[in-house]
């Protein structure tokens, strides 16, 4: 029984699937899956539990890149290859890009397959491996192909992050702090008073901040699963983030980070238009800055950016949609006008 090892965090109910989350002691983390069909990156595959041979696994390159139409068919070739059939498993072991890789491979194949994702980067630990969203990048946009397929099971093991870069550990962590603000008052009091021991990575409290981060993209994703509406409050910094991941050339900026200075953008620009009281805005950033995240001038061009948020052209001299915060599970999604926009962006840019 799955139950036996797994420390269950989450049962995410979306009404066609159920997605158990849950923590695995590392020594068990392939329990059941050992003849499953595995995916990992060139980084994952020297981690892979021992029960699992790297000579049978789909080894992606590491990176972006990989979410892409040829990585697909090699999962798929590989599925055709053994005989994969509607009983079998498809494990995804990596970061975001295996998890939406393998995933949306695993739900195209005979129509959809189970998918087990064991997580491997912080980021994925708490939010790309929870809540169902599928994907790879096509023409140059990002996640532009994809479906949802929750997993069966979401396996995870904190003792992985321990040979993350710090670029990746800092960029998952900026998600965790999203959620914080999200929706967990105690999560962003950890933030706060637990600054060194999460800068060391002390595992004991990395795995409350998984278990916190995935109760709080858990409560969202079943509310609206198919993003029609509250689901948008996981993009809370994210308008920013992508614009200035743009602006600025992808892999310029972690996801992470950019997300980081999204979130002081946003807080900055709820506190311009009366929404964001100063005292939470200043949380956010004081919170920003003990984990030295770059929250004042980003080095790229104010036009650009304001032209990377509006979708088109003719939006440029109106309002753009933003996820602001009032307050730690307090969102709201607001028009904002651009000038107001400007001079946040201006204003950052002269810190
Ligand atoms: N589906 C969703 O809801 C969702 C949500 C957020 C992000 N995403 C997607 O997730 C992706 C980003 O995920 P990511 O930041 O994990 O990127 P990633 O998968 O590229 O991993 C980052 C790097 O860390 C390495 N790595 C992973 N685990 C490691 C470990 N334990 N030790 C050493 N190295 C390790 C990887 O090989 C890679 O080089 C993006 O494509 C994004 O679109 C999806």
């Amino acid at each position: 029984m799955l139950e036996d090892y797994l420390d269950v965090w989450e049962r995410i109910d979306t009404g066609q699937f159920t997605s158990t989350v849950g923590r695995v002691p590392r020594v068990r983390i392939a329990q059941g899956l050992e003849t499953a069909l595995w995916v990992c990156d060139t980084n994952t595959v020297t981690l892979l539990p021992s029960a699992v041979d790297a000579s049978d696994c789909v080894v992606i390159p590491a990176g972006e890149s990989s979410k892409a139409w040829t990585q697909v068919e090699m999962v798929l070739t590989e599925a055709v290859r053994r005989g994969l059939d509607r009983n079998s498993t498809i494990v995804a072991f990596g970061g975001g890009v295996v998890c939406d890789l393998a995933a949306f491979a695993a739900s195209v194949y005979l129509r959809g397959l189970r998918v087990v994702l064991i997580p491997t980067s912080l980021l994925a630990m708490v939010d790309a491996a929870v809540g169902g969203k599928t994907g790879i990048n096509f023409l140059g946009y990002k996640n532009m192909v994809g479906t949802f397929h929750t997993a069966a099971e979401v396996r995870i093991c904190e003792d992985y992050l321990l040979s993350l870069s710090d670029p990746e550990y800092y960029s998952g962590l900026a998600e965790a702090i999203k959620a914080a603000v999200l929706g967990d008052e105690d999560l962003m009091i950890s933030f706060e008073k637990e600054v060194p021991r999460i800068r060391d990575r002390d595992l004991e409290i990395l795995t409350d901040i998984c278990r916190r981060s995935v109760r709080v993209k858990a409560d969202v994703v079943r509310d609206d699963y198919r993003e029609h509406g509250t689901r948008a409050f996981l993009n809370f910094g994210h308008t920013f983030a992508h614009a200035l991941e743009t602006v600025a050339g992808l892999g310029s900026w972690t996801h992470g980070a950019a997300v980081a200075w999204g979130m002081a953008r946003a807080v900055g620009l709820g506190e311009r238009i009366g929404l964001t009281p100063p005292e939470h805005a200043n949380r956010m950033r004081a919170i920003l800055d003990a984990y030295s995240y770059r929250t004042g001038d980003a080095g790229v061009d104010v036009d650009a950016l304001i032209r990377a948020m509006s979708q088109d052209k003719k939006r440029l001299e109106g309002t753009v949609r933003f996820v602001l915060s009032r307050g730690v599970g307090d969102t709201v999604v607001v028009p904002v006008e651009t000038a107001q926009l400007r001079d946040e962006l201006l204003y950052a840019g002269t810190k």
